[in-house]
């Protein structure tokens, strides 16, 4: 029996979008102390990578998933099938309500090797990784991707081919892979993509990402389009961690929070302090100073040292 966590979610449901080096245990962890989504998504895990030995202890690490995380779906890239097939296949054991392919990630190396948004290029290549991943697992499996390559009205054919095979669910990023994240998502195609939708697969839950602010903004969209099942808020995180509950925090909540992230970064030892310090202006912002706490922060190498700023603020 194919367990459907899709089914369980309240309409609309709100997602926190998988986002690399951004969405890892740590900040998943975080944003559920803000105010959770009903649902997380994994940062995408290659599968190539999983199904070599030398690679598999790097994507089960980036795999690890916390109680508070629940419910969250595994999000997972490449372009080999049988490849797809064995990491799927792990996956339900490991935790996961659900398995999501990576259809639209539009960076260079990821596309060089034929995954992410690529795949859009080779639909039947997708369809095999598709089928093969739904093969190997009772867990659901859903599809995120963009409108197309490089025209937004490209989203007529691809989104067809996508919804032929009945995901489970389909997330839509509102812009081709060329347009990145440059220009404003195109919302003007929601009611096409509803049609299509509804006359191919009315089972699939649909969801839109691109731009969403916040859980008011998600809530006004459905207002407007109400057969959308569920929204994803990516940056919007970056404006307001507390962003799904639309609760404006105090300085003190953020500051809180940011310790909350430094303990947390601790407790799972990442090999590098670096990449932490991306976080900084989320929790250090739009305050008199704010700019000279941040610089001092960016100055600091270790946890220790950065805690030793934050405590005295
Ligand atoms: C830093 C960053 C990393 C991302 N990594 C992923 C990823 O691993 N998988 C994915 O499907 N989308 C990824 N995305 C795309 C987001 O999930 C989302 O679709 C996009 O940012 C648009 O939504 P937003 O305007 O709410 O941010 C990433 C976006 C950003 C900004």
């Amino acid at each position: 029996m194919r367990m459907n966590i899709w089914d369980k979610l309240p309409k609309p449901f709100l997602i926190l979008a998988p986002m690399e080096g951004v969405t890892d245990i740590v900040f998943r962890q975080v944003i559920a102390k803000a105010g959770r989504p009903d649902l997380f998504f994994t940062e995408f895990t290659n599968v190539s990578s999983y199904a070599s030995e030398k690679g598999r202890d790097n994507a089960l690490e980036r795999l690890k998933i916390s109680p508070t995380d629940q419910p969250i779906i595994a999000q997972i890239w490449g372009k080999d099938p049988e490849h797809f097939s064995i990491c799927t296949a792990a996956l339900e054991n490991l935790g996961f309500a659900g398995v999501d392919l990576n259809f639209g990630c539009p960076d260079k190396n990821v596309n060089r090797t034929g995954g992410g948004a690529a795949m859009i290029k080779t639909p039947e290549l997708a369809i095999e990784c598709f089928r093969n991943a739904k093969k190997s697992t009772n867990l659901p499996i859903s599809i995120k991707t963009r409108l197309g390559w490089s025209k937004p009205e490209e989203y007529h054919d691809w989104l067809s081919i996508l919804l032929a095979e009945h995901p489970a669910a389909l997330t839509v990023h509102l812009r081709t892979k060329k347009e990145m994240s440059k220009v404003p998502a195109h919302y003007e195609l929601i009611p096409e993509i509803i049609k299509l939708r509804d006359q191919i697969s009315p089972e699939t839950k649909l969801i839109i990402s691109g731009d969403i602010k916040n859980s008011a903004h998600a809530l006004e969209l459905h207002q407007k389009y109400p057969e959308i099942d569920g929204f994803m808020i990516g940056r919007g995180v970056f404006a307001n961690p507390y962003c799904f509950t639309n609760h404006t925090p105090t300085r003190k909540e953020l500051m809180n929070l940011l310790k909350l992230h430094l303990d947390l970064y601790e407790k799972y030892q990442f090999s590098s302090f670096e990449p932490l310090k991306h976080f900084f202006k989320i929790y250090i912002n739009n305050f008199p100073g704010a700019a000279d706490i941040r610089a001092k922060l960016m100055e600091t190498h270790s946890v220790a040292e950065a805690r030793k700023i934050v405590k005295n603020l």
